[in-house]
């Protein structure tokens, strides 16, 4: 099972996981981060700002976890924009290191076999940040993605892009398909930290915390990583069935395990 951590608010999730990450850097420069984009892992990136300031970044590697297919990469919402915007830029990450799925329709058959090599390239993902969507997606992998599944090119379901039609003029300009690491690549980072807020969210997060394993809830995948940290505002955790043993397990971690 995921270890939850139930915080008070998005800014404080940001510090917990940005320091997180601040570790791993300062322990290892060329750390590889696993980058999630959408609204939930702003907070994080916002702190990491802090956590970082004075560290060596210079050779941090990122991956992103998804991007859309088709999408002009130089639009503000493409994720390699999203990433170049709130990662690398604010951060000062190198942006030769810090890759993100080519969406690109040239190519796009081999695009999944590439960044799986890239990957595996750079020795695997140390830390992957997570979002989950309101219908239990991780990445793009939507409900009925196999848990053995690789990067390759999903089709994004109606609930999705009605989810983030607000970053676009109309659900039309929403992408119909993406290119996303599958949940068999999510799985092999080294550690998961999947972060939701608001109610919005709850029922995705009980599913992938305390559901059945199951497909249907690609986010239930987490429960087979041996290391996965779930934190979450009271609002996401309202249908979390443990809460109370999560909010106990967490006040008296011992001080050295930390996420
Ligand atoms: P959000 O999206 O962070 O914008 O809510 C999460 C996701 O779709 O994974």
């Amino acid at each position: 099972m995921a270890e939850v951590v139930i915080v008070s608010d998005k800014e404080e999730a940001g510090r917990i996981v940005a320091e997180a990450i601040a570790r791993r850097v300062h322990a290892r420069p060329d750390t590889v981060l696993g980058l999630a984009t959408g609204s939930t892992p702003l907070p994080v990136y916002e702190s990491l700002r802090e956590s970082l300031a004075g560290a060596d970044v210079s050779r941090v590697r990122g991956f992103a976890l998804d991007e859309y297919v088709g999408l002009d990469p130089a639009h503000p919402e493409s994720y390699r924009s999203v990433i170049a915007r709130e990662v690398v830029e604010p951060l000062g990450l190198d942006p030769d290191r810090v890759h993100v799925p080519s969406g690109a329709l040239e190519g796009i058959e081999t695009a999944g076999e590439r960044y799986e090599a890239a990957i595996a390239a750079a020795g695997g993902i140390e830390l992957q940040v997570l979002g989950i969507g309101t219908d239990g997606h991780i990445g793009f992998n939507e409900p009925g993605s196999s848990f053995a599944s690789r990067t390759r090119v999903k089709t994004l379901t109606r609930q999705t892009r009605e989810d983030n039609a607000r970053f676009f003029d109309s659900i039309d300009d929403v992408p119909m398909h993406c290119i996303t690491q599958g949940l068999g690549t999510i799985l092999e980072a080294r550690q998961l930290v999947l972060l939701a807020f608001g109610e919005g969210k709850a029922e995705a997060v009980a599913g992938a915390v305390e559901g059945p394993l199951t497909a249907s809830l690609p986010g239930s995948a987490i429960q087979l990583h041996p290391r996965a940290t779930v934190v979450v505002d009271e609002a996401a955790a309202a249908r979390l069935r443990y809460a109370d043993y999560y909010r106990y397990t967490y006040a008296n971690k011992p001080e050295w395990q930390r996420i």
